[in-house]
């Protein structure tokens, strides 16, 4: 239920001396504070194992503020909100120590008994924290109680379930907020607005006028630090299970009958409902997987994947996925929905490239080997906008067409993966509209997809590496559209800049 009125809430952030609460959720907060989006009715306790005390904390606070948002403005006052929770997760103790904190910022706050336990850290003590709370009467709250939580939820469709069913004895399927960061994604968030809000796109949004869907996400990071985890996540499950299926979802909904949590996530489900699973022999044919070999980016040389900290040296991890989506459906039956994503490409974009189909008959031919089919961009990132491709007539005398641009563009966000995201989310959050997180239907069935693509590769090796460092991927992956008789519209010629 969405209202605009300015939350009241206590957050509790499990994994505050974390990486991510440091990048991106103080500096989130501090930006809604600075909005005036949180009055001064607001504490946050920051719960990890480290032993240090509240100043040092506020400390940390200050300085992730000032590097992440670059600002100095009221910082020490927003910090002054924070405080520090030293906790063993396995402790009955410990949470009534923490208990005990909550209900005093309760009452010095005013708070309402509004709580919202965020859970950053490692997903193995998700179950054990859910637990917990509950039974060290850490929810039992006069106000509303809602649990944040972080991918990876779960490692496959039976661990999720497992996962699931532990933090249910503790909160409502209402009062659990799956973090997708995608789904705060400004653009990601415009896909809905630019097919219902204009009369010219849904009619057109269909297997008669489309020909394909392209979803790309190139990354030019590598695995970083992260390769313990990565080596048992791939591309698959760090990627495509949870943000690329949740842009084709938004993609191919129905119009919900009313924009509420509610109707939009039950389109949603239905799209991944309708998804043709791929399985067996069908995996080789609809889905490449790639790891990175060394190469080079931007006049650097870097090593390959396997060369990367924590990770086997012949390890069978992918880092790039490509595949073909089927929805099994009366608007799409047909329409082959391309995905791809990977890290250490050559490019950071996360792009969606909408085909329509080509005219029946075309006029122009002599003057214009081919025309260039109609394509609608949807720039996710790093720049935001749409551009709608046409053909036109050519200054001259002749009748010759030729490719415009029709392009909108959102300023460039200031930096990839920015804050911005969490800032939305956690706004929703507090405000109690889930619209922008994943619901366990979703969840499951995006896994239950994924796993039987999984099943395959795990039983079976690829031959890695299979592209270097700061490529498109490997081969196989443009194969995959020429089957089809298509090809992917290379990133770099659709930036809006080009236009
Ligand atoms: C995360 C993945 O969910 O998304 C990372 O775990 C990936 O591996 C990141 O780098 C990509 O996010 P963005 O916003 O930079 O596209």
């Amino acid at each position: 239920m969405k209202n605009n009125e300015t939350p009241t809430s206590l957050i509790i952030i499990f994994g505050a001396t974390g990486d991510l609460a440091k990048r991106k959720l103080f500096p989130s907060l501090y930006k809604l504070y600075e909005k005036g989006r949180l009055t001064d009715r607001f504490a946050v306790i920051g719960v990890a194992r480290r032993s240090i005390s509240n100043d040092e904390f506020q400390e940390s606070i200050q300085e992730s503020v000032k590097s992440a948002a670059g600002k100095e403005e009221h910082v020490q006052e927003f910090a002054s909100h924070f405080y520090y929770h030293s906790h063993d997760v396995t402790d009955s103790d410990s949470y009534s120590a923490l208990k005990k904190l909550a209900s005093e910022l309760d009452d010095h706050y005013g708070l309402n008994g509004n709580r919202i336990f965020y859970l950053a850290m490692a997903p193995e003590f998700f179950g054990t924290i859910a637990l917990h709370l509950k039974k060290d009467g850490l929810t039992e709250v006069d106000g509303f109680k809602r649990l944040v939580i972080e991918k990876p939820f779960g490692h496959d469709l039976d661990s999720a379930k497992e996962l699931n069913n532990q933090i249910r004895t503790a909160f409502q399927e209402d009062e659990i907020y799956r973090i997708d960061h995608y789904l705060g994604k400004a653009m990601v968030q415009n896909i809905e607005v630019i097919r219902f809000a204009n009369a010219i796109f849904e009619p057109l949004w269909n297997n008669r006028y489309i020909s394909n869907i392209q979803v790309t996400s190139s990354e030019i990071l590598g695995v970083e630090e992260r390769g313990r985890y990565y080596e048992k996540s791939g591309a698959l499950r760090d990627m495509v299970q949870n943000h690329m299926l949740q842009m084709v979802s938004l993609l191919a909904m129905e119009p919900p009958i009313k924009l509420n949590t509610k109707e939009i996530r039950s389109e949603k489900v239905r799209v991944l409902r309708a998804l043709r699973p791929i399985e067996g022999e069908d995996v080789h044919n609809f889905f490449v997987r790639g790891q990175y070999g060394e190469g080079e980016i931007n006049g650097e040389h870097l090593r390959g994947y396997r060369q990367e900290p924590m990770v086997e040296e012949d390890s069978n991890t992918e880092t790039f996925v490509a595949g073909k989506l089927l929805i099994d459906n009366f608007r799409w039956a047909g329409v082959p929905i391309y995905i791809r994503t990977g890290k250490r490409m050559g490019t950071k974009s996360t792009k969606i490239v909408i085909q329509f189909k080509d005219i029946p008959m075309n006029l122009y031919y002599q003057t214009e080997k081919t025309l260039n089919p109609n394509l609608l961009v949807i720039h996710i990132q790093p720049e935001e906008g749409i551009t709608l491709h046409l053909n036109a007539k050519k200054a001259g005398e002749n009748m010759d067409a030729t490719p415009v641009k029709l392009n909108f563009s959102n300023k460039e966000s200031d930096g990839i993966n920015t804050p911005e995201a969490y800032e939305k989310l956690l706004y929703d959050c507090m405000r109690g509209d889930a619209t922008n997180f994943t619901h366990w239907d979703e969840v499951a069935l995006s896994w239950s997809f994924t796993d039987k693509i999984s099943a395959v590769w795990e039983k079976t090796k690829e031959n890695f590496p299979n592209y270097p460092s700061g490529t498109t991927g490997p081969k196989k992956a443009d194969e995959l559209l020429e089957k089809d008789g298509f090809f992917w519209w290379p990133i770099t010629d659709l930036e809006v800049t080009n236009c």
